[in-house]
């Protein structure tokens, strides 16, 4: 079909263009960073699970959180710190009545918060799943305490029945935006808004199809408007595509809007929205067949600039969802208002009996244009509301609410392609750096728990670290910005975590702190560390763009440590990489280390084996990082006399031999003693006799695994920054119809 091969063209084209570049669009994470304590403050309670709705309360100091059958009200300063927390679980009958219908007790039949959001008045509206039968109330925080008001409402079509089902939701005013599905089965989505009168989306498959709601923002495009325009609400999601001609599914990304004053037409459309319209979303990732899905968006604007400014930042990953590239595109909130105002319309075709084509429309459009806001234009012509709109614009966007065009991001391409764990949530700070730029910092959540922290200087992307929130690898569900505080609040599964947007501390040295590039740290030359430069007076080092380390003073001399080695031994020399793009190598006695049969240099360090007297010598481990060389370990190894003997790493100084081996016998000794009374007062197990008795082969078992662990770790961790990479795969034509 010639439509499906033209859009097997749009997709490889792309990738025959930038094939060339394509190594400088995917990028690596300069840090990788454990779990650790004290990365962040930790919450989590015993028994409660599903951390996945926040909500920011600066106004009262609070972090409230929304989980499996209860809300918290968390400090905002330390979320470990909890202030107050209300039950609301799901009555007995009703969880019965659940699981009468099929649906798992532990699972399904729960009350998880789904919405949260505040009204105009300060208290709350949150709704749950509550066992497949949607509720939602009003909640105050007063004296100290969450109170629910029990002034329950029906939440169909605010809040999904599913758990498992993707929604989204805003407030404006005391309006609920909602998009979800509006019965039982998850088979009726609706986009709707809950007021005085309330307004939805028509029942029809070219509006919404089998959607997975993402997102919702809006955009107030009323301020300062000369046309006396009016505020939108943009939503984003996912569908199964009408437009293209495939046998299999094509599912594509979307945005749409609808205006803030619709209140649904006279005849046509009652009580429907008039004003929506749809697009596509394409973030267009060189080496893919099919189009990104997106996961999550953040809008971010400058303040002091116009909303036409403003950013969508979108998270994306590979379709069929598997972890192998995942992207972030941005795209221009008047380039996306353009098109809705501007751009052409799609009209389906009836081509066959039961056949629909989607092409361009090139007839005439109505006036008022469908889909508009109601703005000067309309009001001039005696049209002051939606209920005023003719038939014959109404009818048109009844039926064609798909634009032709596709939405574009800036640049054109995706500002970040990393391969690994899939993106899933961001949020975005503009963070001013000491240059005076403002930048945009993406805090993006991950499928695996991690957090990558990313700036784009001059196009470039550049992934300043990537850090493991939680103790266990739970997919980030929910992601949250404080400005005000400087901190960022993730949720999961298993626990929420409170990080600082500032993580200057990790960097000790100079030369770390500038190429980190992170536009919230500067170095101190007169404490010797890297810091936050937020209300600091004191002139910092810092070259966000540059990255001249050259700035930095003269980093002192790393003192020599004294080593031996027994003959025929061997010893590992540490030597951890300052970061994932820095490039190590090893000096011995000021010359390049020669590979032989003695050395194995490993991704931490270097290991000498079967010493010799020969090897005795000056060992010198240098990093190199954007043409910034630092010596990180510098040894003097010894080589002992006396062969045979155990591997001894002596830490410092140089024992002498007959010294060494006689404190090796008492030790060893000692040790057979030791072992010996423990076996006697049952302490110790015997040595295993038969292989297959427990415990035996499972220790030796888990040392293999964390040896293995070891290893896959440092390597992963070993890319240079524009070294080596995985190359693309050979693209693939489909030359069956069948295979789509
Ligand atoms: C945060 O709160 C927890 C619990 O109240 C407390 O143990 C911890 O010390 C606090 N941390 C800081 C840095 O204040
Ligand atoms: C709730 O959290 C658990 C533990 O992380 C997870 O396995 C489960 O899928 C979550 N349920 C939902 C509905 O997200
Ligand atoms: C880096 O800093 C040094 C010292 O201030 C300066 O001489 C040099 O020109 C700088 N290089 C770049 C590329 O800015
Ligand atoms: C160790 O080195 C010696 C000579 O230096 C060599 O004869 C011997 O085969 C080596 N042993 C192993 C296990 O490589
Ligand atoms: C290391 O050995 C050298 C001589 O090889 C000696 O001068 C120095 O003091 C030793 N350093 C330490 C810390 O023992």
């Amino acid at each position: 079909m010639g439509l499906l091969l033209a859009l097997r063209l749009l997709w490889l084209m792309p990738l025959a263009w930038t094939l060339g570049e394509y190594s400088s669009l995917e990028h690596i994470s300069r840090k990788t960073i454990p779990y650790h304590k004290d990365n962040g403050h930790l919450f989590r309670e015993e028994g409660v699970w599903n951390y996945s709705t926040m909500l920011m309360r600066e106004d009262l100091g609070l972090l409230l959180l929304g989980a499996r059958d209860v809300i918290y009200a968390l400090d905002l300063d330390n979320i470990s710190n909890k202030k107050a927390s209300v039950k609301w679980e799901v009555p007995k009958a009703k969880q019965t009545e659940c699981i009468k219908k099929g649906k798992d007790a532990e699972i399904h039949c729960k009350n998880y918060i789904r919405i949260l959001h505040t009204r105009s008045d300060g208290r709350m509206y949150v709704c749950g799943t509550n066992a497949f039968d949607p509720e939602c109330d009003l909640l105050s925080y007063k004296d100290g305490n969450l109170i629910l008001e029990k002034k329950v409402e029906d939440g169909k079509g605010k809040c999904p029945f599913d758990p498992f089902q993707t929604y989204a939701s805003t407030m404006v005013g005391d309006d609920l935006y909602s998009a979800t599905s509006i019965n039982f089965l998850g088979s009726e989505p609706v986009v709707m808004r809950s007021s005085p009168v309330s307004i939805r989306t028509e029942f029809k498959n070219s509006w919404l199809s089998e959607p997975h709601f993402i997102s919702m923002a809006q955009v107030p495009a009323s301020k300062g408007s000369s046309k006396g325009d009016d505020d939108k609400v943009y939503l984003f999601f996912n569908e199964a595509a009408l437009e293209y001609d495939s046998y299999s599914k094509l599912v594509v990304s979307r945005v749409a809007r609808v205006c803030k004053g619709d209140i649904g037409g006279q005849r046509t459309l009652q009580k429907k929205w008039t004003s929506f319209l749809k697009a596509m979303v394409d973030c267009p990732v060189p080496e893919s067949r099919l189009p990104f899905t997106i996961q999550d968006t953040f809008l971010s604007c400058d303040p002091q600039e116009p909303w036409g400014s403003c950013l969508f930042y979108g998270v994306f990953t590979q379709q069929p969802h598997s972890p192998e590239l995942t992207a972030v595109c941005a795209y221009r909130v008047a380039d996306v208002s353009a098109l809705f105002s501007k751009g052409k319309y799609k009209n389906p075709l009836p081509v066959e009996t039961s056949y629909v084509k989607w092409v361009m429309y090139s007839g005439d459009v109505p006036s008022p244009r469908p889909g508009a806001c109601i703005d000067n234009e309309a009001r001039e012509q005696g049209i002051t509301q939606t209920l005023d709109l003719p038939d014959r614009t109404l009818q048109f966007v009844k039926d064609r609410p798909l634009m032709d065009q596709a939405v574009l991001p800036v640049g054109e391409r995706p500002l970040l392609v990393q391969r690994g764990a899939a993106f899933s949530r961001i949020v975005v700070d503009r963070a001013e750096a000491l240059d005076g730029h403002k930048y945009d910092v993406m805090f993006i959540g991950t499928e695996s728990g991690t957090l990558v922290k990313a700036v784009n200087y001059d196009g470039t992307s550049f992934i300043i670290e990537e850090v493991q929130l939680f103790p266990s690898r739970d997919p980030v569900k929910v992601l949250k910005l404080s400005e005000v505080k400087g901190h960022l609040y993730a949720g999961s599964g298993y626990a929420a975590v409170q990080i600082p947007l500032a993580t200057c501390g990790r960097s000790l040295s100079c030369m770390d702190c500038v190429l980190s590039r992170d536009p919230y740290c500067g170095w101190d030359r007169t404490t010797s560390k890297c810091i936050a430069h937020l209300n600091v007076q004191r002139k910092l080092i810092q070259s966000v763009k540059n990255r001249n380390a050259s700035l930095c003073p003269v980093a002192g001399t790393v003192t020599p440590i004294n080593e031996s080695i027994w003959l025929r031994g061997s010893l590992r020399l540490p030597c951890p990489p300052p970061s994932n793009l820095a490039v190590v190598s090893w000096q011995r006695d000021t010359l390049p280390l020669t590979p032989s049969d003695h050395f194995q240099v490993l991704p931490d360090g270097l290991l000498i084996s079967n010493a010799s007297a020969s090897l005795a010598g000056r060992y010198r481990c240098t990093s190199l990082e954007r043409s910034h060389a630092s010596v990180v370990a510098d040894y003097r190894v010894g080589v002992a006399a006396g062969g045979g003997g155990p591997t001894l790493q002596a830490q410092q100084g140089g024992p002498s031999v007959a010294g060494l081996q006689a404190t090796v016998g008492i030790l060893v000794l000692l040790l057979a003693g030791l072992v010996g009374w423990n076996v006697y007062s049952g302490h110790l197990p015997l040595p295993c006799k038969r292989r297959d008795e427990s415990g035996c082969g499972s220790a030796q078992h888990a040392m293999l695994e964390a040896g293995k662990k070891h290893s896959g770790q440092g390597i992963s961790g070993r890319n240079g920054e524009n070294v080596v990479h995985r190359p693309a795969e050979p693209m693939q034509f489909i030359d069956d119809e069948s295979e789509i």
